[in-house]
């Protein structure tokens, strides 16, 4: 069977513990959507590692495989392999065909657009790996597949329209010098030499024949989403978003695996029990603006190390938005919930949670379609009463009743009003502090 982990909100959910946590019943983990622009963490007693592009799972030694819908640069994967090597792992990794390659052009013309937007307050705040431009390349028909690494005349091919066109961008558009990020000859090295290790590692493969021969055999796939909901390309916050889609139809465009398939799994969204955000835009719920605000805002940032772990940017802070979950919820249709992070909102005297919005005068429970619009929505919170800070790997250790009442209640308000059961709950960072209800995989 599949079981499918989506970010419900705005990245940074904690995905990659969940996907540690129900990976030991795994056979193969797959990312569907997204590159290096995710950072994904696990921690397994002493140890932790952030992950950009080698799925969570190998932290458990099982099979990774960044799926056609992912855009892969090569450099970074290599990197990350070797450095997890370095640690004693093995991570055993393959790479679809179809998947797009990140050039280090792509990195150059993300961080110019970027710029240029800086002064319209169109920026995203993206991560700067060059995720949009090379989104932009595969729909434009002129992106390099990571089958065309292995073909060094197809390489070249493209590389010969594609880098030409992105130089007269730099060079046209903008009024800038292309550097040697544009030279066909040494990224035809390069790339071509990632494609002989890709061959020899026998590391590319048809993903979507690779997953459905491990379905057959009855094995059990986790589909890895990146990023979160309300910064997918189709459902976020637009323009201030990625360029793929994390939401559960991802996992069946970016792997080859049909949605009856998908659908009949599990498909569990990953809440953060408050709002964290690395990029621009609005936020609602964010707490900002006086400094009673300001303070708590920086006691949550501070418990709950909220700084980019791709970027090590501080990330800004806010009350959960019940309206991004139920817009969430529909969007991929979750089986099951799990909810992080209820330790760092230990102590506060009370927990605020934005219930709904006053748009126009009118309360609205779910998100408007412009982003416009949501900036103008006001939050009309609920409050809960505070939970105390206690031994919380003991808590995980006894299970679900030993949560404090007050942060019990808070889950079953979630719970209830997405009309989705919790399957596990996050205590702490660390494998041992999460406090398992469901085990998808064996229902
Ligand atoms: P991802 O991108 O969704 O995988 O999440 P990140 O790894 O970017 O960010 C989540 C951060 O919170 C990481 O540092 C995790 O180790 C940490 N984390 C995950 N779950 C919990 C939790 O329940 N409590 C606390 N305090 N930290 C958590
Ligand atoms: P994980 O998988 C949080 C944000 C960036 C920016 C926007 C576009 O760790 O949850 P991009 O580089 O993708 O073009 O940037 O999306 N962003 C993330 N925010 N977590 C992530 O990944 C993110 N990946 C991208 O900050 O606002
Ligand atoms: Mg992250």
């Amino acid at each position: 069977m599949t079981v499918t982990i989506v970010g419900s909100q705005l990245g940074d959910e904690g995905k990659g513990g969940i996907v540690d946590l129900y990976g030991d019943a795994v056979d193969i983990v797959v990312r569907y959507q997204g590159g290096d622009n995710a950072g994904h963490t696990v921690v397994e007693g002493d140890e932790e590692y952030k992950l950009s592009l080698v799925p969570s799972g190998a932290i458990r030694g099982k099979v990774g495989l960044l799926g056609n819908g992912c855009v892969v640069n090569p450099r970074t994967l290599f990197d990350e392999i070797d450095g997890l090597r370095d640690r004693g792992l093995d991570p055993d990794v393959r790479v679809a065909q179809r998947a797009h390659a990140i050039l280090p052009y792509h990195r150059v013309l993300d961080g110019i657009e970027e710029e240029a937007k800086s002064d319209s307050d169109l920026e995203a705040g993206t991560t700067g790996r060059g995720i949009g431009p090379t989104y932009e390349d595969k729909v434009g028909r002129r992106g390099i597949r990571i089958g065309d690494l292995l073909d060094p005349d197809v390489l070249r091919e493209r590389l010969e329209y594609v880098v030409p066109y992105n130089r007269a961008i730099v060079e046209d558009i903008y009024g800038m010098e292309a550097g040697e990020e544009f030279d066909v000859d040494a990224l035809f090295e390069e790339f071509s030499e990632y494609g002989r290790r890709l061959r020899e590692n026998d590391m590319a493969v048809n993903a979507g024949e690779f997953i459905q021969s491990r379905l057959d055999d009855d094995e059990n796939v986790m589909f890895e989403g990146a990023q979160g909901t309300s910064i997918d390309i189709d459902h976020g916050i637009y323009p201030y978003v990625t360029s793929s889609n994390p939401t559960a139809g991802g996992a069946c465009t970016g792997t080859g695996i049909g949605p009856t398939t998908i659908g009949q799994g599990e498909i569990i969204g990953i809440v953060k029990a408050y709002l964290s955000r690395v990029g621009t835009g609005p936020l609602p719920t964010e707490l900002k603006g006086d400094e009673e605000s300001e303070d708590l805002a920086h006691y949550i940032r501070e418990e709950g190390g909220e700084y980019g772990t791709v970027t090590g940017r501080p990330r800004r802070v806010g009350w959960l938005d019940m309206p991004m979950l139920r817009h969430a919820t529909r969007a991929s249709g979750f089986t099951g919930l799990a909810v992080n992070h209820l330790d760092v909102l230990a102590g506060l005297d009370e927990v605020n949670v934005g219930h709904s919005y006053t748009l126009d005068g009118e309360e609205v429970f779910t998100m408007p379609p412009t982003t416009e619009r949501w900036g103008d929505c006001e939050p009309n919170l609920r409050t809960f009463d505070g939970w105390p800070e206690v031994d919380w790997e003991a808590t995980a250790a006894e299970g679900y009743e030993a949560i404090p009442e007050n942060a019990r209640e808070y889950l079953d308000y979630i719970s209830e009003e997405l009309d989705t059961p919790i399957y596990a709950v996050g205590v702490g960072p660390n494998r041992s502090e999460t406090i398992v209800l469901e085990r998808p995989f064996d229902r």
